[in-house]
């Protein structure tokens, strides 16, 4: 099918640059990107991998609002880290560029000029939100409220995250201005239009007729928009931070983020190849794919493509947009705002020289199909026992066996037994899949055929025994490991584009040159004389304490995230100062402290109340070890009747604050005071 094409252009979502990418960007849309663009290199076809920051929209501002700094400066810090971590990932984007290049200001405007004078727009006056203490438009994400479909209280003015309804700001049922909280009120402005109905006949033709192979994910969402019927979409915005609308009329207003930011793939590719891009846009020949997650869809299958049909000129819509769907962390959806994420960057720095680990892990569980969950436990599982103890000792074994029997010069093969023949056919046929699971955009599926490469090593170890044949038969082990490092070879071959790093370092051991994909399953992929290099481990074990301060580091963030979000129980119905005074509160001094026996929950407590001694049980074993107690003083209720528990009479009860996160402190006066002081 692929080969009707010349080129391949492969671009990637441009992530906002408000803040570091995390591995659900990674899982969702760059990995697979990358794993895509290598493979096709490998392939020998022509491939861009086309990456950039976006540097426009609403939480741009209102993060630089935050910080009392320009959205320039917030730009410049997020698109240098988002930059240099998916370089250090191996992300072998041909540019990453950002849309507050001149470049990108240059072509969005252009494109935005040409539609105009061809009269793509139109044009309208209509009320919108205003904050009149900030004097502006509210548009997007400067407004949150209900939404109008599921009533969750904090949507945006863009889109409800809760049911993932896109929305428009004045749809919101009481907004408020994420500026200043106020309510706002109504006022008159003027917006330029994209009627995406014009379109939608023909969205529906080549959608719903023409790309029947889409994933089920992105062809059903496609599907229910246009079968809501398509409405104009404004284009234009009442703020100060984007690329200007280029007409006189329009001091004031920039572009939509969500207008400018795709024409970013068209301005990178310029930056790229300044005298060649246009073929990469509009030759039928080039073939476009777009990677996505699963919340950009309406966008590229859309409006976008409804602006590249707007402007004619021969521009190509995308032959496909493989979305993926989201990547949960420990259960929880991830969120940047709830810092419930685990950072590139941070990654980064705290697993130095482990980029392929995290390739693997998120490939393995990338969420293609339906949502999917990364923790930390699985990330360390899938390291010790596939990659150390599958791939890594495979290919361990056989280094160390060459290096033993034949002074690590590949021995020639003299010849292939049946068993040997097998192993080549397992290959021919692992290759087959693989290769069709990369062209279907089933990565997950291919990453499980090249792990069966080094299953198939492993098992071929097992039954030629050549640590054992060599006691007899030199030649049969010489043919023996010449197979087995044809199957290494294959290994650095096939998991170049899942695990670069690895790949690299395996090639240059067994002097590979040049890796192509068509040498995979071959017989002679290194040539016998040849000397390899001493072996080396390719992964090393992760050990618990790498992963416990990685779920103490989430613990910690989970708890803070209770803490901000904590609301109060309602205060209770009215009461008077006589039911209050009551009862007796007072203070006293713990004498002894201790865990009640068989219970998780109780301490046993013998207080000195100023009168004599009392014991009292309380239920915050959980929350405090018994000697910390002992010599402090604490608040206690002294006039309740006396009460068994676990055959223990208590006294009374001691008091505690009840905290967000379920854990209990005890109340005690903030200066000391004599026992038996009535708390009044
Ligand atoms: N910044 C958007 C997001 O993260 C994606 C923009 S993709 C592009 O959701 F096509 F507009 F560039
Ligand atoms: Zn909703």
């Amino acid at each position: 099918m692929e080969s009707n094409y010349k080129r391949t252009l492969v671009t990637t979502a441009l992530p906002y640059a408000n803040g570091p990418v995390h591995i659900g960007h990674l899982a969702g849309v760059y990995v697979p990107a990358d794993i895509y663009a290598r493979y096709l290199r490998l392939q020998g076809r022509d491939v861009t991998l086309v990456g950039g920051s976006d540097e426009h929209g609403v939480p741009i501002t209102i993060k630089a609002r935050a910080e009392g700094v320009t959205p320039q400066d917030i730009v410049d810090r997020y698109h240098k880290i988002i930059k240099d971590s998916f370089e250090e990932l191996g992300i072998s984007f041909d540019v990453y560029s950002r849309t507050s290049s001149d470049i990108h200001r240059a072509t969005a405007s252009e494109f935005f000029s040409r539609l105009h004078q061809k009269g793509e727009f139109i044009e309208k006056t209509s009320m919108q939100l205003y904050d009149e203490k900030a004097n502006q438009f509210l548009a997007d994400r400067y407004v949150t409220g209900e939404c109008p479909h599921c009533h969750n209280p904090r949507a945006y003015g863009d889109q409800c995250e809760a049911c993932g309804t896109s929305l428009n700001a004045t749809d919101l049922i009481n907004p408020k201005s994420a500026i200043t909280g106020e309510t706002p009120v109504m006022k008159e402005t003027h917006h330029w239009f994209l009627p995406l109905d014009k379109w939608e006949s023909k969205l529906r033709q080549w959608i719903l007729e023409g790309h029947t192979e889409w994933k089920t994910n992105v062809y059903g969402q496609c599907k229910s928009w246009l079968d809501l019927g398509l409405q104009p979409r404004a284009v234009t915005r009442d703020l100060d931070w984007g690329v200007p609308v280029p007409l006189a009329e329009a001091a004031g207003k920039v572009l939509y983020v969500w207008f400018d930011a795709p024409i970013g793939y068209i301005s990178n590719t310029k930056e790229l190849y300044p005298d060649t891009w246009e073929k990469w846009w509009k030759d039928p020949e080039t073939r476009i794919i777009n990677f996505i997650g699963k919340d950009n869809i309406v966008f590229h299958c859309i409006v976008f493509p409804a602006m590249l049909m707007a402007y004619g000129d021969n521009y190509q819509l995308p032959d496909n947009v493989p979305a993926n769907e989201f990547l949960n962390l420990e259960g929880d959806k991830i969120s940047t705002s709830r810092n419930w994420a685990v950072w590139l960057h941070e990654y980064l720095r705290d697993f130095p020289g482990k980029q392929d680990v995290l390739r693997y892990v998120l490939t393995a569980n990338a969420p293609e199909t339906k949502d999917n969950d990364f923790t930390w436990r699985d990330f360390q599982t899938r390291n010790n026992s596939e990659l150390v103890a599958i791939l890594g000792n495979f290919v361990n074994r056989v280094f160390v066996l060459t290096h033993k029997y034949f002074e690590g010069v590949v021995p020639q093969a003299a010849a292939f037994d049946e068993i040997d023949n097998r192993l080549f056919d397992d290959i021919s046929g692992i290759k087959e899949s693989l290769t069709a699971n990369i062209e279907n955009f089933h990565f997950r599926e291919a990453l499980k055929d090249a792990m069966n490469i080094a299953r198939a090593g492993n098992k071929y170890l097992q039954e030629t025994e050549p640590w054992k044949v060599a006691k007899t038969d030199m030649e049969r082990v010489a043919t023996i490991l010449n197979t087995s490092l044809q199957v290494c070879a294959d290994i650095a071959i096939a998991f170049e584009p899942f695990m670069p790093f690895m790949s690299t370092r395996l090639a240059d051991a067994l002097h590979m040159g040049k890796l192509s994909w068509s040498a995979l399953g071959g017989r002679e992929l290194i040539a016998a004389g040849e000397k390899i290099e001493v072996p080396e481990l390719l992964f090393e074990k992760i050990d618990d304490a790498a992963i416990d301060v990685q779920i103490d580091r989430l613990a910690r963030i989970k708890k803070e995230n209770e803490l901000k979000n904590f609301k109060p129980e309602p205060i209770q119905q009215p009461t008077d100062f006589d039911t209050f005074s009551k009862i007796d509160i007072r203070i006293g001094t713990v004498l002894q402290c201790e865990k009640v026996k068989k219970s998780k929950k109780l301490l046993r407590f013998t207080i000195d109340d100023g009168l004599s001694k009392r014991t009292i049980l309380s239920g915050i074993a959980e929350h405090y070890q018994p000697e910390e107690l002992i010599g402090r003083q604490v608040c206690f209720v002294a006039n309740f009747p006396p009460r068994q528990m676990m055959g223990i009479e208590s006294e009374g009860m001691i008091l505690s604050a009840l905290n967000a996160d379920g854990s209990l402190s005890v109340i005690a006066p903030s200066t000391p005071v004599v026992n038996g002081a009535q708390v009044k």
